[in-house]
């Protein structure tokens, strides 16, 4: 099983379970998250949603194996019906009314990093470091990380970690307000555990409301970035510089960008 859910207590866990692969996302792990998000959100008992990984890993990110069979990983074109998984988990996360509180148990690479911008509470290991390396494999950033990481710590900062790819530590999430705090590898699951639980003495619609409220005018600037990220995405997948990056990746070689 790669994706565990669970519900008690009033939170619904996300957990994902698939340690031999550093928690590499599929499709198919994917729609499993989005399933998942859909029943929480239809549980009136639900109040609030976990979403962790497993004990120094959170996720490595899309599959990159995936992303080499696929080629295209964009938003799709048409109706919700034709987006890609990726795109229905990420628009399931957005569309969440429920509070979504991660814990960080370990690295968080690629979407790993980016859903962390769409969740409410960010609780990350002292263990977990942080990374957006898609201009080193070839592509874009994704799902707002464009719009939303400059915003959060400046364009220059956000060139290192956008552009470089360069990890940040558990201390620089927490700074640049990615994250609200660093806990001990051994305790973030259960002090993100413990803030979901709150939910549970708070009135869900004002929650629900009050949430709403958050997204803001910035709401339509996210969802328009989102899919003008997706369309480069997409067609970067496809690029003979991703190809040798995800080559160089299984080859465990470094990639070499000189002749392009
Ligand atoms: N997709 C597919 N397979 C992945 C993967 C990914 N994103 N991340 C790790 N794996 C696989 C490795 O190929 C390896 O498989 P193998 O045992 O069959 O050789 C296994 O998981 C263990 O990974 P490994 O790299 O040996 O572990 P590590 O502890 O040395 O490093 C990471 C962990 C997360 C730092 C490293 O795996 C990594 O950088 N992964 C890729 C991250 C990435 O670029 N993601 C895409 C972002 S868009």
């Amino acid at each position: 099983m790669t994706i565990k859910t669970a519900t008690f207590n009033g939170v619904a866990t996300i957990e994902i379970a698939r340690p031999e692969k550093k928690n590499a996302l599929t499709v198919a792990m994917y729609q499993a998250m989005t399933n998942a998000l859909a029943a929480a959100k239809a549980d009136s008992a639900v109040r609030a949603v976990l979403i962790t990984g497993q004990p120094g890993i959170f996720t490595s990110g899309n599959d990159i194996e995936d992303f080499m069979s696929r080629g295209t990983d964009g938003p799709g074109s048409g109706s919700e019906d034709h987006e890609s998984p990726v795109f229905k988990f990420m628009r399931a996360l957005l569309d969440c009314d429920k509070p979504v509180v991660a814990a960080v148990t370990g690295a968080a690479v690629g979407i790993g990093t980016t859903m962390l911008l769409h969740c409410d509470f960010v609780y990350v290991s002292d263990e977990a470091r942080l990374a957006m390396p898609f201009v080193a494999l070839g592509l874009v950033p994704e799902f707002a990380s464009s719009l939303l990481v400059p915003q959060l710590m400046g364009h220059r900062k956000a060139a290192e970690k956008l552009l470089l790819g360069d990890p940040f530590t558990p201390e620089q999430a927490v700074e640049c307000g990615i994250a609200n705090a660093v806990l001990p590898a051994s305790e973030v699951v259960n002090h993100a555990r413990r803030i979901a639980e709150r939910f549970n003495g708070l009135p869900p619609g004002a929650v629900r409301e009050a949430k709403q409220l958050m997204r803001g005018p910035l709401h339509q600037q996210t969802l328009h970035t989102i899919r003008t990220e997706g369309e480069i995405f997409s067609r970067r997948l496809r690029s003979p510089e991703a190809m040798e990056a995800f080559q160089a990746f299984f080859q465990k070689r470094k990639p070499d960008f000189s002749k392009f």
